[in-house]
Formats: C-alpha cells, structure tokens, sequence
C-alpha cells in the first residue's frame, strides 16, 4: 500500500492511501477536505487545487504543461514547488511523498 500525507491550511496532517492514476486532488476532496475547491472538476482551468509538493519527488512528477504553468502564474502564491494537485496522477513513487495546501488566492 502506497501513501501519502497531505497538510491543510490549519497545519492538520492527514495520511492518505494512494490509488493508481487518480489525481492528488480528488484523493484530497475524497478525503473530504473542502478546502481544496478544485471548481473546475480537474479540467486544468481554475487554480483552485494549488497545493506545493515536496522537492523529493519532484523527478517523478510530469512536467507542467503550459495551461498549468500559466494558471499557476495567475497566483499570488506561486513557489518553485507549486503545482495543480488535479494534474498529478497518483502512482507508487509518491509513496511518501508531503503535499501542503497552498493558501487561497
Ligand atoms: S481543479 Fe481546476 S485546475 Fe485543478
């Protein structure tokens, strides 16, 4: 069994168990962490699922497209490790892998 650990805006930290190929932002709202709004369902328009992942795993993570690149850009938030948790499938090498809950733009 794979997982990973999520943190919320609070400082909550919240184990999670990875599913093949779902997004890191629908095992999150799964987990029922609301905070992530995710209102564009994943189709990569919003912004709203901004979390940061740990330099660790970043080798294994696909690059950032340019929808995302420029969505991320749209975020007074934005970091080296920003991403949108919709484009990221989960898969084994995460396994351990800590994503924080960006703050709401
Ligand atoms: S859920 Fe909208 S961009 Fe990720």
């Amino acid at each position: 069994m794979s997982t990973f650990t999520v943190i919320t805006r609070t400082g909550q930290v919240v184990p999670i168990e990875g599913r093949l190929g779902v997004s890191v932002m629908e095992h999150i709202r799964d987990a029922g962490l609301d905070e992530l709004l995710a209102l564009c369902g994943g189709c990569c328009s919003c912004a709203t699922c901004h979390v940061y992942v740990d330099d660790d795993v970043k080798v294994h993570l696909p690059a950032l497209s340019i929808d995302e690149d420029e969505l991320l850009d749209s975020s007074d938030y934005r970091k080296a490790q920003s991403r949108l948790s919709c484009q990221l499938a989960f898969m084994p090498e995460l396994e351990g892998m800590i994503v924080v809950l960006a703050p709401e733009d």
